[in-house]
């Protein structure tokens, strides 16, 4: 099954091929920044990519659309991808903050 490791907090979840980045994230019960639900329309999920770009569906005319939008035409020669809208189909490797364990978080205001 393909791998995501999600830098900076060197999370890594597996997911079966054509699983989206932030479904592999969710599925493996990781908070993963949205706003829109995954629904393409947000870029609250855009992570950048490491290593692997190769490896994940292109980017749609909508997906680009929505990434120039809200970000600036630049974005696109950036390895940028919405998360909620990119397939994996072999390992990869991203950065994105926010990206967190929500069991951490009950331990943590449990320990107060
Ligand atoms: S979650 Fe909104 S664009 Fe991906």
């Amino acid at each position: 099954m393909p791998k995501v490791t999600i830098r900076p907090k060197n999370i890594v979840v597996e997911a079966p091929e054509g699983t989206t980045i932030m479904e592999a994230a969710q599925v493996a019960g990781y908070y993963w920044p949205t706003t829109c639900g995954g629904e393409g329309r947000c870029t609250t999920c855009a992570c950048l990519v490491l290593s692997g770009m190769e490896h994940l569906s292109p980017r749609g005319p909508s997906e680009e659309r929505v990434l120039a939008e809200e970000r600036g035409p630049s974005v696109l020669g950036q390895p940028v991808r919405l998360a909620c809208q990119a397939q994996l189909h072999g390992d990869v490797e991203v950065e994105k903050l926010g990206v967190r364990d929500p069991h951490s978080i009950g331990l943590e205001s449990g320990a107060e």
